[in-house]
């Protein structure tokens, strides 16, 4: 009996000393000290036990239970200050660093263009995406029936109303408000329906547009070559080939030499060696007397060019969808 005590009394104090937590301390106490516990246990085989030894045996187990309950209230206190190991805060662990954005390639490239721009003195307006046919076409010199409007895959929103096929509608808007000289460039989104390898109905460009008295083929040429220096690099040649579009003339469209191969000849330049990055032109009489403008007095200069196209041969990126897809294994790389 004594040793039974005594076993008791240091088991307890011993899984006393490995607790984990208060749930566990609790469920340790019931079955120790509780009504029906182990020292409730010992209390009745006392009755049992022989008469000159109940004396001591009884003042021993009364220490031990005395020596148990205070024991339980020093853990209980202490288990309730010192929360679980998992709860405690270790400031020695390195933090989580929260992922932060950036900018989308296509905006990158756009703000590169308008950088380079504005440097050489332009100015940045913008137009709406949902345009008047008047703006997107008419005034461009792109009649109803014209052949061109084929060419545009137009979404229509109403007869007269057009989501914006390109952001030459914004040269029109300009020249509407301010009388010359004009020296502005429009970045924007345009639509076409329109969806494969090469194309998305929803799409990027840049449009320039300069007018002045005495504004030339030259100063587009200039303009144009430090563009694509300041872009592409200095070594990067380019070369301007008759094309035609309805609103400027004559017109040209400009290649640089592919980047991939350099003037070699491979896949992505179809082994021309060359690339088409913009279509431009002088900006023609009959668009300025849409606007006001005195075809006798000033001429100028406009262009328009895709940004994602752009941003495809500055990065080497060969689908276009990637930019649509937002799938940050590809957007995390800029
Ligand atoms: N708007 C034309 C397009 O979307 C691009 C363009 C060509 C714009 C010649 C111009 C220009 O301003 O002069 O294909």
């Amino acid at each position: 009996m004594k040793q039974a005590i005594n076993t008791l009394l240091q088991e307890t104090l011993d899984r006393l000393a490995s607790l984990e937590d208060a749930q566990e301390l609790e469920r340790l106490r019931i079955e120790v000290l509780g009504r029906k516990g182990k020292v409730a246990d010992l209390f009745k085989q006392l009755r049992n036990s022989p008469a000159e030894e109940r004396p001591a045996l009884g003042k021993l187990l009364n220490e031990a239970r005395s020596r148990l309950e205070s024991t339980f209230e020093e853990v209980k206190s202490q288990t309730a200050e010192v929360p679980r190991r998992e709860h405690v805060l270790d400031v020695s662990l390195p933090g989580r660093v929260p992922q932060l954005g950036h900018l989308h390639p296509i905006t990158r490239v756009s703000m590169e263009i308008t950088e380079i721009f504005l440097r050489l003195g332009f100015e940045v307006v913008e137009g709406p995406d949902v345009e008047l046919d008047y703006y997107n076409f008419e005034a461009l010199n792109i009649p109803k029936d014209h052949p061109a409007r084929d060419m545009q895959d137009t979404f229509y929103v109403t007869d007269s109303i057009v989501l914006r096929t390109h952001t030459s509608p914004i040269q029109v808007r300009v020249m509407e408000k301010q009388p010359p000289p004009v020296r502005i460039i429009a970045p924007g989104k345009a639509y076409r329906c329109d969806s494969d390898m090469t194309h998305t109905p929803m799409f990027h460009q840049v449009e320039g547009l300069v007018v002045d008295k005495d504004v030339s083929f030259g100063d587009l040429k200039g303009v144009l070559t430090t563009f694509v220096h300041q872009m592409f690099g200095p070594e990067v040649d380019l070369r301007f080939r008759p094309s035609f579009f309805p609103f400027t003339e004559p017109s040209a469209e400009v290649d640089i030499q592919c980047v991939i191969c350099r003037g070699e000849g491979c896949r992505v330049c179809s082994a021309t060696g060359w690339l088409e990055i913009l279509g431009s032109g002088m900006v023609d009489p009959e668009v300025f007397k849409m606007v006001g403008y005195e075809p006798e007095e000033v001429t100028g200069y406009a262009f328009g060019m895709g940004i994602e196209r752009i941003a495809m041969l500055k990065y080497g990126i060969n689908d276009l969808r990637l930019f649509f897809d937002n799938d940050l294994r590809f957007l995390e790389q800029f």
